[in-house]
């Protein structure tokens, strides 16, 4: 069954063009893809916190010594990146903010950049 992860960025509620846009790119996708499977994550009501000190701890610690406290660092990006990495379509509605990308999907893309589980150095890449 394919799958559709829709990140939704802006603050704005209904009044947000960026949500606007994303709902009719889903009912173009649900059309095209009458089996498929929404996964919706709004960043608005994620609480996502920016990376320091005790999440790079977690990050660079090898899974096999996580501690408690360390499995509870990345316990949302766990989720953040099992969601990406189940989906095969993707779409990421973003305001443009100061010439950049609001800081909340900056830190979505913190959390899910995770070494050897969504990247890694390749042969091709180096
Ligand atoms: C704080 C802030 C900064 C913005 N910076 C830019 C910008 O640098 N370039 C631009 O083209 N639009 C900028 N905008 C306009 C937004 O990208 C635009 O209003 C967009 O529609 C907001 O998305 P939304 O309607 O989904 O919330 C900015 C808006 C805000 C509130």
């Amino acid at each position: 069954m394919p799958q559709l992860l829709v990140v939704e960025t802006s603050p704005r509620g209904d009044s947000s063009i960026s949500r606007h846009l994303t709902r009719r790119f889903v009912a173009e996708w649900q059309t095209a893809h009458p089996d498929g499977q929404i996964v919706h994550r709004d960043l608005m009501e994620t609480n996502l916190a920016f990376v320091n000190a005790p999440w790079l701890q977690a990050y660079f610690t090898p899974p096999e010594q996580h501690s408690l406290e360390m499995k509870a660092e990345l316990a949302l990006s766990d989720e953040l990146v099992g969601e990406l990495l189940a989906t095969e379509h993707l779409v990421i509605a973003t305001p443009v903010y100061n010439y950049n990308v609001p800081a909340v999907l900056k830190a979505w893309v913190d959390h899910i950049v995770r070494k050897r589980i969504t990247w890694a150095w390749t042969a091709a890449a180096s």
